[in-house]
């Protein structure tokens, strides 16, 4: 649904987030499907890695990165219907930082009619659909994410039949939007991909 508005929060709520274990409890309430639990946690990881060792943030930084990528489809599991509007009313009735908002509002600017613009933004649209689909080729492969390359994930991509509910336009959309290329996005994504899972499902 689009969200027929652009602007998010209010500027004077700007670095209030939720702790992690206030994310954590949300998540867990909100989202019942332990797959999709599981693709927040890993998209989360990765704006937190980016935010880090790309984007040059703080450690607290970061974890405004993070809590965007793990919160943006919390009110997906429940509520299709009104998918990114209730979690977008919810954080900006949270009082939280209106960059996480509109980051979260903007990650799929087809669907909800909001344009990436910030680098929040723009890597949060960039990892969600490239993240998932990386994670459904691991799932393929004997090995999982061990031994993992570029090449293998380019096949795929090129394969429409694998993973075809993921939009292979967003995903070449979005490297153009973060001015990244495919294989530096993929390059990114696979060894923290990879450690993240392995963490979690220890
Ligand atoms: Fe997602």
């Amino acid at each position: 649904m689009h969200l027929g508005r652009s602007t998010f929060g209010h500027p004077d709520n700007q670095g209030r987030v939720l702790s992690r274990e206030e994310v954590m409890e949300w998540l867990n309430s909100w989202v019942l499907n332990p797959r999709l639990q599981l693709h927040m946690l890993q998209v989360g990881h990765l704006m937190g890695c980016w935010a880090l060792e790309k984007a040059g943030t703080s450690e607290s930084d970061a974890w405004r990165w993070e809590m965007a990528g793990i919160l943006h489809d919390a009110d997906w599991d429940q509520w299709p219907d009104t998918h990114c509007q209730k979690i977008v009313e919810a954080l900006e009735e949270k009082q939280i930082d209106p960059e996480i908002i509109r980051a979260i509002a903007s990650h799929g600017h087809v669907h909800f009619g909001v344009e990436p613009v910030t680098d929040m933004d723009k890597m949060l649209y960039a990892f969600d659909e490239l993240s998932g689909f990386i994670h459904a080729y691991s799932l393929m492969r004997p090995g999982g994410y061990a031994d993992m390359d570029i090449k293998g994930v380019k096949k795929r991509l090129k394969d429409k039949a694998f993973a075809a509910g993921v939009s292979r336009e967003d995903i070449s959309d979005a490297c153009n939007r973060a001015n990244i290329s495919l294989d530096d996005l993929i390059a990114f994504i696979i060894p923290r991909q990879a450690a993240k899972t392995a963490a979690l499902s220890v």
